[in-house]
């Protein structure tokens, strides 16, 4: 899937700092995912991890809402999936607890947020800090937050993207470490620009993880 984006006719731009996917010197990335729904982006770094692109594995991957399609994702992959529902958990911290005993016992070394649509707390972030990745559908530091797409139509701008970057407590606030950008045409609707803005993610998450561990590990 990563090679046929190469002939996605959208024009687009990745940032410079891009390349290097992990290098073969180290074991595998020991990679945990967190996801609330659709899961594409597990799946890109499931199919650079089987193609050779990513060295890495994923351990566990933890989703909070009942019935998410990337459950079944999973499951196709063999990968392990637990359900954490944000719904009984009185506080965030709480829930975050639940998820650093679930990563802990899976010896995960790398969090990635691949559409968790949840507020983090220093809870996670120390047990795993500087090594908590987030991606984000717009180029932060624009558009930070919830509906993201629908910000980035609702200001008019002619250029969108992707972001990744590690976590802090700020939301989508940290350092970045990939952007992708993607023109906004004039008659896009959420829907047709997100599809857009996903190719691109698509592109950087996996390349962004080997970057941040490669750089972790220098
Ligand atoms: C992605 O577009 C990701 O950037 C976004 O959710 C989508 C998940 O897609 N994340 C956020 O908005 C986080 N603030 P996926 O489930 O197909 O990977």
């Amino acid at each position: 899937m990563l090679d046929s984006l190469a002939t996605d006719p959208t024009p687009s731009l990745i940032s410079p700092d891009m390349l290097p996917y992990q290098s073969r010197t180290t074991g595998p990335l020991k990679l945990g995912v967190l996801a609330s729904g659709n899961g594409s982006n597990f799946e890109i770094m499931i199919e650079a991890i089987a193609s050779g692109q990513l060295h890495a594995q994923v351990q566990v991957v933890i989703y909070n809402n009942p019935g998410a399609k990337v459950a079944a994702r999973a499951e196709r992959w063999g990968v392990p999936a637990i359900l954490l529902n944000h719904r009984e958990y009185d506080r965030r911290e709480y829930l975050d607890a639940a998820i650093v005993e679930v990563l802990q016992r899976y010896e995960v070394e790398w969090v990635v947020m691949a559409g968790w649509m949840r507020i983090v707390t220093p809870v996670l972030l120390d047990a795993f800090e500087n090594r908590a990745i987030n991606i984000h559908p717009s180029l932060l530091p624009s558009f930070p937050g919830v509906r993201a797409i629908e910000q980035a139509l609702a200001a008019g701008v002619k250029i969108t993207g992707c972001t990744v970057h590690l976590v802090v407590p700020e939301v989508d606030a940290g350092p970045i470490l990939m952007q992708a950008a993607v023109p906004v045409m004039p008659d896009d609707t959420p829907e047709s620009l997100h599809a857009r803005v996903q190719v691109m993610e698509h592109r950087i998450l996996p390349r962004a993880i080997a970057l941040a561990a490669s750089r972790t590990s220098s």
